[in-house]
């Protein structure tokens, strides 16, 4: 094969999607439009998607893998001691996997992907050369202390300490996690039991819900999800807004809190709306928590992208900072969601539980990287990092949503983060328009994100993914893009989305 346009063969292959290698970026090719994958095309069918990998990672010739794959077929049936644990199975077909397949069926090849939030560019120099050399010494390729290494913790410890206004203790206010993901599970396991309740905001980051799907099953790690939904703006359908006008009814927010009201969940910078809350919005949240000895989880994962004010709700006083635990992530901070570190600062109370759910489920977080990281807090400072990055996410935003302008489409102006919010309530979708059942039966969001991707060659999320089923009328019309893109891919897609045009009302 070598030679040959095959995305098989390693000669001629070219990047594909690192998070995801079902969509390429532009210039690359679609994995599931290989001929050779073919056979394993639906990326649905976990089998066949698993068997697809295994055919570019083996040896074996694809022909004998089909002939594997439907001698699998053929004895299918699964006993019940094959079948899987409740707290995966019975899920609607997520969103990701949806959107890689219109992708991947789109006649507009290679689609321009500003679906999932990963990073069409590279850490910086610094960061990488210090990733280099974590990897040649002996030390930070074996396993490293279950709460993160010593340095990693320091360097977070000291660049968040003067946010707090006090030292930040490295031993027992921080503990290193595998990603900001991974630190929020840990932070479920070690608090929530059975009957115990925990409040989060709708729309919610999708992977909060993974924990409630779990609960919903009614299995570990315990708890039960209650929703308060953001209110979307009013006029969002016809005039452009800030973020800041989602809003958080705090009587509503009030009713929801009952004595199980273990934990809430609270996401500064937000996504997908690009909140930043604000800190009279965050001191109501914690005079309820601290009246009711509530958890404060906070998720501040795009901490470093924010282009009004923002504050941090653990800093507000030492009453609120004692029910807070604050989670980051060096994917988000460093442009590396692939390596998979992310930390969760707090008091020593709430921070050794975590470590200890964290010690469970994965033992420790990747070394060498952890390494690069505390390299790249240490010397973020000095090289403008933190300083460049807001100027050029802000840069990034204003480019993409100048297209909206032209189009006349509103949007939710982000205060924060790389995602913005699109209202398409203007965009007409064909009667006739052939949706796949999958998509036809969910709201609309799905269908335009479908559109986008056949008709214009765009791939975006559709945020109803992000809200119970009860209230995904408030987001059907939104579109969420992510910005986080090299600026010619970012023209790219405008020049696309100008195709919109036609299909808009008069
Ligand atoms: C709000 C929010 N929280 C957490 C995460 C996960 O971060 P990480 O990649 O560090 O696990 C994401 C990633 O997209 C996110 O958007």
């Amino acid at each position: 094969m070598r030679g040959s346009s095959c995305c098989c063969d390693n000669g001629s292959r070219r990047p594909n999607n690192p998070a995801n290698p079902n969509i390429t970026h532009v210039g690359g090719r679609n994995f599931f439009n290989c001929p050779r994958m073919s056979a394993f095309a639906a990326p649905t069918r976990p089998l066949a998607r698993k068997l697809a990998v295994a055919a570019v990672i083996s040896p074996t010739p694809p022909t004998s893998l089909r002939t594997t794959t439907r001698g699998l077929c053929a004895t299918m049936s699964l006993s019940s001691k094959l079948k899987p644990a409740a707290r995966v199975s019975g899920q609607k077909q997520d969103v990701w996997s949806i959107i890689n397949e219109a992708a991947a069926a789109s006649p507009k090849q290679p689609i321009v992907n500003m679906g999932q939030g990963f990073f069409g560019y590279n850490p910086p120099r610094f960061i990488l050369d210090a990733a280099k050399e974590a990897l040649e010494r002996v030390d930070c390729n074996q396993y490293s202390p279950t709460k993160g290494r010593p340095r990693l913790k320091k360097a977070i410890a000291d660049s968040y300490s003067p946010h707090w206004g006090r030292a930040i203790d490295p031993e027992t206010e921080v503990t290193i996690t595998t990603g900001a993901n991974e630190g929020m599970l840990s932070a479920f396991m070690a608090f929530l039991e059975d009957g115990d309740e925990v409040i989060i905001f709708e729309p919610f980051f999708d992977q909060y819900v993974g924990s409630k799907r779990v609960e919903m099953n009614g299995d570990m790690p315990g708890g039960k999800i209650v929703y308060v939904p953001l209110h979307p703006p009013a006029t969002g359908a016809t005039t452009t807004s800030s973020a800041a006008d989602w809003t958080v009814d705090f009587d509503e927010l009030e009713r929801a809190i009952t004595p199980k009201t273990k934990m809430i969940v609270i996401n500064t910078p937000h996504n997908p709306v690009g909140k930043v809350f604000s800190k009279d919005e965050l001191q109501k949240i914690a005079d309820l928590c601290v009246k009711n000895e509530i958890i404060i989880l906070s998720d501040e994962v795009y901490d470093k992208l924010y282009y009004v004010p923002f504050t941090r709700i653990a800093t507000l006083s030492p009453e609120v900072e004692r029910l807070t635990l604050t989670v980051g992530s060096a994917g988000k901070n460093f442009y590396a969601t692939g390596w998979r570190v992310g930390w969760l600062i707090g008091p020593e109370h709430l921070i050794k539980y975590v470590a200890a759910a964290h010690t469970r489920i994965c033992y420790s977080s990747v070394s060498p990287l952890q390494e690069a990281c505390a390299v790249g807090f240490e010397q973020a400072d000095a090289h403008g990092f933190w300083d460049a990055t807001i100027t050029e996410m802000k840069g990034k935003m204003d480019r993409f949503n100048a297209v909206w302008e032209e189009l006349g489409l509103p949007y939710s102006e982000p205060e924060g983060g790389y995602f913005v919010l699109v209202n398409m309530a203007q965009v007409r979708l064909p009667a006739d328009y052939p949706f796949p059942a999958h998509v036809a039966s969910r709201p609309r969001d799905f269908k335009l994100a479908w559109f986008l991707i056949q008709e214009v060659g765009v791939a975006a999320i559709p945020p109803t993914e992000f809200y119970t089923d009860e209230n995904t009328h408030l987001a059907e019309d939104y579109i969420r893009f992510a910005v986080c893109k090299e600026d010619s891919v970012l023209e790219e897609a405008k020049n696309r989305l100008r195709g919109l045009k036609k299909y808009m009302a008069k």
